[in-house]
């Protein structure tokens, strides 16, 4: 630790003090001695006095917390100044204490502090263990998403291109990092890049970067994302929105392992992996000349689909326990679970933006829910309305098809597939066949 204090009696006391306690503690009598001891050393604990001549204490305080992150800093201050050691605080102090210093106090102040420091640290750790057990992140243990878990395991460990399809919102960008983060090009960059949001002729320069005066506007050289992803993954979302000039482009990309930055002569090699993905028919755009076959098949050495979340119902109720004990925490609520009625509406709805649609309305309804529990009360009209068993009379909006659906999800649990087949007034293979239909398993 160190102590800033310019009252030398005061000083040696406090240094007496922590080295008996077993602290190796450094002493300065100004906020420049303390600079130049914080060069070469860093210290957890620093306490200052609040005047100190020349430069004071809170300033001392804001210019070291620019130079190391997480010291501690714990403010002395004469009894009359309780508004110093007020802006003390919001500069960034853990605690204060007023003369007279007694030691009990400040011993228990910094022992406080250590602790607490100590704890931050603990749950850092765990929380990274945590990730390391389940470094994918990919949540779901449908057949559907087990598949996929396995398939993102075998091809991380290649170099091969791998394409993504599926609807917006099912997780393409979740697979795409999880193949990256779990393959050896882990510790170097992954490149996002959505080729739909960016213009043609800018997302160039962006891609493959511009040497000085390849355009006007052009008045430095930049690189490009391709050279700055050297050997790393880049991803390019929305591939299907490329422009055929690009595309070719990038075909060369992918055939040479070179990139040409716009208005440059010379081509920079380039040790790249390429994983794409896509919510469009990429393949009938291949066969329709919209989009280069040559550079299709190029793209596509290894396809994952993610398939939309109705057809992995099994899927709602992990991920919707996810999202709130996620949400729960971010947002500082204590919503526990979801009740049977309302998780129910959630597997029977159809989710059209599939689990990022998910994702938002428990986050909706975490803010709404003032117990422990989301009700139906706090999901949206539109979940609502999408079928309410409890709702006497089923009209307006509820196809027949979501009423037998919520129907079946409701009572599977308390009824025998015969009574709810009766209830329906199907037979029971036709009962099994909408639950295969529908993805719905015996467990949801
Ligand atoms: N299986 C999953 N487990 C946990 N979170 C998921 C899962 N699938 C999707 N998410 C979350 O849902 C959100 C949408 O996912 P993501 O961005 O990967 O979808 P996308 O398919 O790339 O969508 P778009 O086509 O709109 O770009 C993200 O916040 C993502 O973390
Ligand atoms: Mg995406």
């Amino acid at each position: 630790m160190l102590i800033v204090e310019d009252e030398e009696t005061l000083r040696e006391s406090l240094k007496r003090l922590f080295v008996k306690n077993g602290f190796d503690a450094d002493t300065a009598g100004s906020a420049e001695e303390a600079f130049e001891l914080a060069k070469s050393g860093v210290y957890d604990v620093i306490i200052t006095d609040i005047i100190l001549p020349g430069m004071d204490g809170v300033e001392m305080i804001s210019r070291l917390r620019d130079q190391v992150a997480d010291q501690i800093f714990i403010v002395i201050t004469a009894y009359a100044s309780l508004e110093s050691a007020l802006k003390a605080l919001r500069a960034g102090a853990y605690d204060y204490i007023t003369k007279p210093v007694i030691h009990e106090e400040i011993k228990r102040v910094v022992e406080n502090a250590l602790r607490q420091k100590a704890l931050q640290m603990e749950n850092l750790l765990l929380k990274r263990q945590i990730r390391k057990r389940d470094p994918d992140g990919i949540i779901g243990e449908s057949s559907a998403m087990n598949a996929i878990k396995s398939r993102v395991a075998k091809v991380a460990q290649a170099r091969s291109s791998v394409l993504i399809l599926g609807e917006t919102g099912t997780g393409k960008e979740l697979v795409a990092r999880a193949i990256h983060f779990g393959s050896p090009r882990a510790e170097s960059p992954f490149i996002p890049i959505n080729c739909g949001a960016i213009p043609e002729n800018l997302l160039e320069s962006e891609l493959f970067g511009h040497v000085r005066g390849a355009f006007t506007g052009a008045v430095s050289s930049k690189k490009g994302l391709f050279e700055i992803a050297g050997g790393g993954t880049v991803f390019l979302d929305e591939i299907g929105d490329m422009g055929l000039g690009l595309q070719s482009k990038l075909l060369r990309v992918l055939e040479d392992q070179e990139i040409r930055p716009v208005g440059g002569t010379h081509a920079i090699r380039a040790d790249l992996r390429f994983i794409t993905a896509t919510n469009k028919d990429i393949e009938s755009a291949a066969r329709e000349g919209r989009f280069r076959e040559d550079l299709f098949y190029r793209i596509n050495v290894f396809t994952i689909k993610v398939p939309p979340l109705r057809e992995r119902r099994e899927d709602i109720r992990p991920l919707a326990g996810y999202f709130i004990e996620r949400f729960s925490h971010e947002l500082g609520k204590r919503v526990k679970g979801i009740s049977a009625d309302a998780l129910a509406l959630l597997e029977g709805y159809d989710w059209p933006g599939n689990v990022r649609e998910l994702q938002n309305i428990i986050e909706r309804s975490l803010l709404l829910a003032d117990s422990d529990v989301i009700g139906v009360d706090c999901l949206p009209d539109n979940i609502r309305r999408s079928c309410s068993i409890n709702d006497e009379s089923v009209s307006g909006g509820c196809s027949i098809e979501d009423y037998t659906k919520q129907f079946i999800l409701r009572f599977q649990h308390t009824h025998t597939e015969q009574s709810i087949a009766d209830m329906l007034g199907i037979t029971r293979k036709s009962l099994w066949e909408k639950r295969k239909r529908w993805g719905l398993s015996r467990s949801d």
